[in-house]
């Protein structure tokens, strides 16, 4: 039977001081993040504007984790191939974001990264049902996107049910879950089966000095 994956935690760099981002990853790099994760926002897709393929490429000096790119935009596919030369390891895009979430998996994946797909919390799991052989990482939205800072929204079954669909696709596929991750509801989420844990306001509270504390304090150990 496969070793169940580690709980791996990326810091979103939405709740960071914007005015010096280099330093903020810098920072959570060293903390013990394992990915960061990089929240693009259109204000068109979701109600905010956030960053583009330019900023990802300055940060990438900053950091050699897997840079791990949530992309809250439609159109989703004309930007793909600018955040994959900007330094984009994995690319999640969303299942609500355009009609043809086949054919953006397709153009993820041939740009050579890995390939996540985003589930909004009215979005049902068998949505992604016949684009399971082509998924690395599905990302349960356990808040609606566009803010940090808001209420986890307990979707359990939900991601219960992403780990039944991971099993029986029999390869690693990251279970990961983003929005109101804090040490509370942090092991609810893992009992369920999520392995990667997003988490912005809990990582970021208190200053950097803290951050390797916060960072642990999500992992339940
Ligand atoms: C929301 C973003 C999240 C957000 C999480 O649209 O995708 O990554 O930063 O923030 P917290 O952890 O504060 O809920
Ligand atoms: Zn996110």
């Amino acid at each position: 039977m496969r070793k169940t994956s580690p709980i791996r935690i990326a810091p979103s760099i939405l709740s960071a001081d914007f005015a010096k981002l280099g330093t903020e990853v810098v920072a959570i790099d060293k903390a013990g993040a394992d990915y960061i994760h990089i929240d693009v926002m259109d204000g068109h897709f979701v109600p905010n504007l956030t960053f583009g393929a330019p900023v990802v490429k300055s940060l990438r000096k900053c950091s050699r984790k897997p840079f791990d790119v949530h992309l809250m935009i439609t159109p989703v596919d004309p930007l793909i191939g600018d955040f994959v030369a900007a330094g984009a390891d994995i690319i999640t895009a969303h299942v609500e974001a355009g009609p043809h979430l086949h054919r953006t998996l397709q153009t993820i994946k041939a740009a050579g990264v890995k390939a996540g797909v985003s589930l909004n919390p009215h979005t049902p799991i068998s949505s992604i049902q016949h684009v399971m052989d082509m998924v690395d990482l599905i990302l349960i939205m356990t808040v609606n996107p566009g803010f940090g800072g808001q209420s986890f929204i307990p979707l359990l079954d939900k991601i219960a049910d992403a780990r039944k669909m991971i099993k029986a696709e029999g390869r690693q596929i990251d279970l990961q879950v983003d929005g109101g991750i804090t040490p509370e509801t942090a092991p609810k989420v893992i009992a369920a089966g999520a392995d990667v844990l997003v988490a912005g306001t809990a990582v970021f509270k208190d200053g950097p000095e803290k951050y390797a504390d916060n960072i642990k304090a999500l992992r339940g150990k």
